[in-house]
């Protein structure tokens, strides 16, 4: 059996200790550039997934599932709850699939965040109830510019916002009174994927009016208050009609459908702050709204507009003060792009929903590394597979011991995050005078699949650097070289084998060489386990062909791991 060496880690840490006098409400803390989730007094990642749409809709299901998101490594799960079926007639309220869900959570040790499918799901208002739906006259609809009604609730009808409202009032009340004490439900989505389809804007009697009259001074004041601050979009916008106070939409934005949007925007934002409102005078937890992504070129009335999109990040932030964060729904490509867009300095990155797929895993690293993220959440969760083989579920196990370390270090700007794929083979990093160079684990020809024809499986990780001469290297599929940053000289050298010799014949290849500087070795590579109390235990010790004698750090595309790596120098 393997031996286990248990290491007296010098930054060892209680890392509750900070917190201890802090209530068990979950509530968002800053350290550094980071914002974290706190849960039951500490720092907490979500290693979560959000149940597909229909898949909470029934108490045997919830049942079913529940046990397998525990397996697949899950500390959180994101689940509807569904308007229709909470209030069927008016004003009376069935509780019973919260129950279960909150039930079923404690049983398999997870947490969850209900997402309020209210008035709007996907832009439409699905998940109204029926007589809600049918009593269009008092709930009124939003309108085409040429006058058809859409299944899509009004925004600036004071009739939906109060229903929407009492409904999820309630829900609040019935989380708040079941869940004092265990604190399972963590977080709230108020709506889905807000925003108005066909047109960019509402073109109901009301928003018409509204549109032609002064835009709101608070918006203004907001806008000129954070004028330093502005999304870079937005200071372009208002800037590009002289950054004018007063007037309406038009006379201060300009006549064009990213006018509507912003106007939208507006009425959309104002909404949901008065949701969340109510939810912080009833049960104080974090709040946050999810987007669906202005992506493939299109333009506002072809994707959701209006919603709580990067680029509107100033008027929703000034519109909804009582949402915490506006998140990104990913599922196109360009995923590091994305979550860029929504890692801002007044937006903590929260993914609800990523496409579920053989990348997932290197996804979860890639955002807790480069982004401090709050969490990461694939969708449809419950279709993926709970083997612990799988991709995510390694990930998920990982990343869950290395939390505590990771909530340590989060921004201090002391991690990096890895994604490769066959486009993205290298990243460069540098931390100290260390030059890092980061690449896909297929830019070894070793193995066969790297040169066969296979296409590359999406791979990743994090570097964590705990000291000037150690690291933390975890993810997958990954290959980590570490040079001075005086050592850069290219040379052309022949291309060496796995066992370190040049190939007889071989091509010749561009490699860094001695430049006459300190250089950088690799002292000890390490395949540790992270205790609960943040000591490292050793797996095994990793040199010699699986370091490439000393070469590089690697981790082979098929498994995840994480690797304690010692530096030194020498001349
Ligand atoms: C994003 C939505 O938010 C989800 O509820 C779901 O409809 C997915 N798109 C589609 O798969």
């Amino acid at each position: 059996m393997q031996k286990k060496v248990i290491f007296a880690v010098s930054f060892f840490f209680i890392f509750s200790l900070g917190f201890a006098q802090s209530s068990a409400t979950p509530s968002l803390q800053k350290q550094g550039t980071a914002t974290q989730l706190i849960v039951n007094n500490r720092p907490f990642l979500i290693l979560g997934g959000e149940l597909g749409n229909s898949s909470a809709s029934s108490v045997e299901d919830i049942e079913q599932i529940f046990p397998k998101l525990q397996r697949m490594g899950l500390n959180t799960v994101l689940v509807p709850a569904y308007w229709d079926l909470i209030e069927p007639v008016e004003g009376t309220f069935d509780f019973t699939l919260i129950d279960k869900t909150i039930h079923q959570a404690r049983k398999n040790n997870l947490k969850v965040v209900f997402l309020w499918f209210g008035a709007w799901k996907n832009s439409m208002s699905c998940y109204a109830p029926l007589w809600f739906k049918k009593d269009y006259e008092k709930y009124p609809r939003a309108y085409t510019k040429a006058g058809k009604p859409l299944e899509i609730a009004s925004s600036f009808s004071e009739n939906v916002l109060q229903a929407d409202n009492r409904a999820f009032s309630q829900l609040m009340k019935h989380i708040a009174s079941i869940d004092k004490t265990e604190r399972t439900v963590i977080m709230i989505q108020i709506e889905n994927e807000i925003g108005m389809l066909e047109n960019a804007r509402d073109y109901s009697r009301e928003a018409n009016a509204l549109f032609k009259a002064d835009v709101s001074s608070v918006l203004i004041d907001c806008l000129v208050n954070n004028k330093e601050t502005l999304h870079p979009w937005m200071l372009e916008k208002w800037g590009n009609h002289g950054f004018r106070t007063t007037g309406n939409w038009q006379e201060i934005f300009g006549d064009d459908i990213y006018t509507d949007e912003i106007f939208m925007a507006w009425s959309y934002s104002q909404y949901v702050e008065k949701l969340a409102k109510s939810a912080r005078a009833i049960h104080n937890i974090p709040l946050f709204v999810n987007a669906a992504m202005n992506s493939r070129g299109r333009k506002p009335g072809e994707y959701p507009s209006a919603g709580p999109l990067a680029h509107l990040i100033d008027v929703w932030r000034c519109g909804a003060p009582n949402i915490d964060f506006l998140s990104p729904d990913l599922y196109d490509k360009g995923f590091t792009g994305w979550v860029a867009q929504y890692k801002l300095h007044n937006n903590p990155l929260f993914i609800p929903e990523a496409r579920l797929g053989q990348g997932s895993g290197a996804q979860a690293f890639y955002v807790f590394g480069e982004h401090d993220a709050i969490g990461y959440c694939p969708f449809s969760i419950e279709s993926g597979s709970d083997n612990p083989e799988t991709p995510l579920v390694q990930a998920y196990a990982k990343l869950k011991e290395l939390m505590p370390l990771l909530a340590k270090y989060q921004g201090k700007d002391m991690s990096k995050g890895l994604l490769f794929d066959q486009e993205n083979k290298e990243c460069i990093l540098s931390f100290d005078d260390l030059t890092i160079t980061t690449r896909h684990y297929f830019s070894l020809p070793w193995d066969p699949r790297a040169t066969d024809g296979s296409v590359w499986p999406e791979t990743g990780g994090l570097i964590l650097r705990l000291d000037k001469d150690e690291y933390i290297i975890a993810g997958s599929g990954i290959v980590v070289e570490f040079k001075k940053n005086g050592e850069q000289k290219i040379l052309e050298v022949k291309e060496l084998g796995e066992d370190g010799f040049a190939n007889a014949g071989g091509n010749t290849q561009k490699q860094t060489a001695w430049s006459g500087s300190t250089r950088a070795g690799i002292g000890t590579v390490d395949e540790i386990k992270i205790n609960e109390d943040g000591s490292f235990s050793r797996i095994r010790r990793l040199s010699g062909d699986q370091t490439h004698q000393g070469r590089h750090v690697r981790i082979g595309v098929d498994e995840f791991s994480i690797l304690h790596v010692k530096l030194y120098e020498y001349r």
